[in-house]
């Protein structure tokens, strides 16, 4: 069996239970590596071309934009198959609701029939927002997991929760 897990993450300034911080490495890669570690699953980390601001507020208004036009920013690298992999962890952090929108240019160039997925969010309060309806049309013909949700802030002590969601 083997897997892999598809995240978006963003390092730079960030909020932390009502104070912003400049963290070097995004909350979603955190849990992306504890992934990694457990499941020995590989990595693939969806970037864009063009790097959002590391500004929190500059960042939020661009991400805005992006969902309002239904964009699908350019991204570095696109992973162009799955074939190989029975399980497919997908990760990202709630913006505005749903999925960054880079993570809709990566996961609509695959094929998900016959897979299993399982979904994880990092946020600041709201969850999955609308995220698992999105992710239900993009992941058609998936088989779709129970989906794990970790505040931004928790991500350092989810290590144990990480495993038994993995183990489910
Ligand atoms: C552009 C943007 C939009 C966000 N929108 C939401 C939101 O709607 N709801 C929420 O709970 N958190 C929201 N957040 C907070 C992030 O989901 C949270 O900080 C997350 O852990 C960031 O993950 P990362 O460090 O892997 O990028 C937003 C953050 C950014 C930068």
């Amino acid at each position: 069996m083997s897997s892999i897990v598809i995240y978006f993450s963003r390092a730079g300034e960030n909020y932390f239970g009502g104070e912003l911080k400049n963290i070097e490495k995004g909350n979603t890669e955190v849990i992306a590596e504890y992934i990694q570690e457990i499941d020995n699953a590989e990595l693939f980390k969806v970037e864009t071309v063009i790097d959002y601001p590391t500004d929190y507020m500059e960042c939020i208004d661009v991400a805005k934009k992006e969902k309002q036009v239904v964009a699908r920013p350019k991204i570095k690298k696109t992973l162009e198959s799955i074939e190989e992999y029975d399980t497919i962890y997908i990760g990202f952090p709630n913006w505005w609701g749903t999925l960054p929108m880079a993570m809709f240019t990566q996961l609509e160039q695959l094929d998900f029939a016959g897979k299993i997925i399982k979904p994880f969010v990092t946020h600041e309060g709201s969850g999955f927002g609308s995220s698992q309806k999105d992710l239900a049309k993009l992941c058609s013909g998936g088989e779709i997991k129970n989906g794990l949700s970790i505040p931004g802030a928790n991500v350092g002590n989810a290590k144990e929760q990480v495993e038994a969601w993995i183990n489910e």
